[in-house]
């Protein structure tokens, strides 16, 4: 069943006024020319339609992140996150922009197994929510993955670096590319999902000069989080930027500080319920 309108002159789920504007992978891709990307690239992370509408017009792209496990499901990491709860949020996110590259990520288990087993779901994914492009996490041993994905006609965005539905393998969210073997190995993820034909490439929570040598490595553009101000453009997960929890890591930058504000309104009406000065003959329906 579909939970978008398709336009039908651009054949994209576009339920906007302004049709036609989307931005496509290879219009992101095509920002980088010979290894240089002249405005960098902006992204954040959405999960509701509201949130989508509010975010859009200021993003090339919007990515529908698995960090909603723990952000909206209140899991403790990514790993539980379903292909439902993705395709549902992803649909939502479609539903509230119009200008962004809206990009899903694969939840963990629903790609690792088989090429085969990706494009079914990626393909299921791209049906179900409208979105224009995937993303996976991984590196050289994923790389077959993503060509056969390319090559079928869905745009993959890859990630290297800190893959946090990794977390049990590498043990922890710290930062990578310490030791120079480690900071090898990620330029070689790096390299090899950029010439298995990704459009674009997260590298999430590495040592900045890593982040920088890696942007420099591939022609995809690279994106960093945790990474540096020389990557090709930047995401954050938009509720830690806008400062809805008390922790969030180093590499973030708050621009607000929403969960107190949230906190001082909701203090606010539940003082004005228990004194009744909240409903006022304002919000009250009279007698015409
Ligand atoms: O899950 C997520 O939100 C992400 C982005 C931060 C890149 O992977």
């Amino acid at each position: 069943m579909s939970t978008f309108t398709i336009d039908t002159s651009t054949s994209r789920a576009t339920p906007s006024p302004v049709p036609g504007k989307r931005m496509t992978a290879p219009s992101i891709r095509a920002r980088k020319i010979d290894g240089k990307t002249a405005e960098p690239i902006v992204l954040l992370t959405a999960y509701t339609m509201r949130m989508a509408q509010l975010l859009d017009a200021h993003c090339d792209m919007l990515i529908v992140g698995d960090s909603l496990g723990q952000v909206i499901y209140g899991l403790p990491s990514t790993i539980p996150v379903t292909v439902e709860m993705m395709c549902a949020h992803g649909a939502a996110v479609v539903r509230g922009s119009w200008h962004a590259l809206v990009v899903v990520d694969m939840p963990f288990g629903s790609y690792e197994g088989s090429p085969e087993q990706a494009f079914a779901t990626a393909s299921r994914m791209m049906k179900e929510t409208g979105c224009a492009a995937i993303k996976l996490e991984g590196g050289e041993a994923i790389a077959p993955t993503v060509a056969f994905l390319t090559q079928r006609g869905i745009p993959i965005m890859g990630h290297v670096g800190l893959t946090p539905q990794a977390v049990n393998v590498l043990g922890g969210y710290g930062a990578r590319g310490r030791s120079s073997e480690e900071a090898e190995k990620i330029l070689r993820d790096a390299r090899a999902i950029d010439e298995a034909g990704a459009f674009s490439i997260v590298v999430e929570g590495v040592i900045e000069g890593l982040a920088t040598e890696v942007t420099r490595a591939v022609g995809a553009p690279v994106i960093g989080i945790g990474g540096s101000a020389e990557c090709d453009g930047q995401v954050l997960v938009t509720e830690d930027m806008l400062g809805m929890f008390e922790r969030t890591p180093r590499f973030v930058k708050r621009y607000d500080d929403l969960a107190s504000r949230i906190s001082e309104a909701a203090a606010a009406y539940a003082s004005e319920v228990r004194d009744r000065s909240f409903p006022t003959a304002e919000q009250t329906y009279q007698p015409k």
